[in-house]
């Protein structure tokens, strides 16, 4: 289990997350949602130790995350796949796809990952020899998040991966996930697609200023009470 207590975290004197706590079910998906600027995106930097924590702990199975180098995170089976599905533009979506294994412990299963991911993602195979910076927006996300699928995480953080696709390409996005979740894996979701991401999720948490003030199983949240919180201000 993944767990956040008490956090305070920010950018230098600009304080964003305020004691904010949270838990991650192992083998759920959990999405968190909210407006622009809640503080979604610095509550997964803070996991991922890409910015210090100035208040509380973050945990995974019992073991303190705070002050692990973000380099160290593959080693606990940990991956993010960030905001803005960045990608090598000047290299091939093969070579993007080996950069996510590229710590000597997943190498050796770098080979199966490989085939794993052209197996979920068969647009990916098509375009293996394709430069990524040629790719569609959707196609360029789908390789974001197989890239990092390399590792074999057992714990994935993917933010927003629906942002700006087509309709069509936010289906299949949506479909993989659910496959994902089938497969055991832990999942964090962050996403501004509510209804999509309550419909894939066991569990949800609503965001507002740094806070969260909605935590509900997803089987019992109530589009509509959730919209008039999201719209609260
Ligand atoms: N590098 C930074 N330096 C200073 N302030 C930042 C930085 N990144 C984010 N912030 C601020 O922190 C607050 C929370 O931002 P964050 O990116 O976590 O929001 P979010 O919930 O992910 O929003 P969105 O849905 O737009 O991605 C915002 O007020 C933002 O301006
Ligand atoms: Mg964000």
């Amino acid at each position: 289990m993944l767990e956040v207590q008490n956090v305070r975290a920010g950018y230098g004197a600009i304080n964003v997350l305020w004691d904010l706590s949270l838990s991650v079910q192992p083998g759920k998906l959990t999405t968190i949602i909210g407006q622009n600027g809640a503080g979604k995106t610095t509550l997964l930097r803070a996991i991922m130790g890409l910015i210090p924590v100035s208040q509380g702990s973050i945990t995974l199975d019992g073991k303190p995350l705070n002050g692990m180098p973000t380099w160290d995170m593959n080693l606990v089976s940990m991956a993010m796949i960030p905001e803005g599905r960045m990608v090598f533009r000047d290299m091939t979506v093969e070579e993007n796809l080996m950069m996510g294994a590229f710590s000597p412990q997943h190498r050796a299963g770098a080979a199966a990952n490989l085939e794993k991911s052209y197996v979920m993602f068969p647009r990916l195979r098509e375009r293996r020899k394709q430069l990524a910076g040629s790719l569609s927006g959707g196609e360029a996300q789908m390789l974001a998040m197989a890239r990092g699928l390399m590792s074999d995480p057992k714990v994935l953080i993917i933010d927003e991966p629906s942002l700006g696709l087509a309709p069509v390409m936010v289906n299949e996005l949506f479909e993989i996930l659910g496959r994902l979740k089938q497969d055991g894996r832990t999942i964090i979701l962050v996403e501004q697609n509510t209804h999509r991401a309550v419909g894939v999720a066991d569990h949800v948490y609503l965001m507002q200023s740094g806070k969260v003030v909605l935590s509900q199983a997803a089987s019992e949240v109530s589009l509509d009470h959730l919209h008039d919180l999201y719209f609260a201000r």
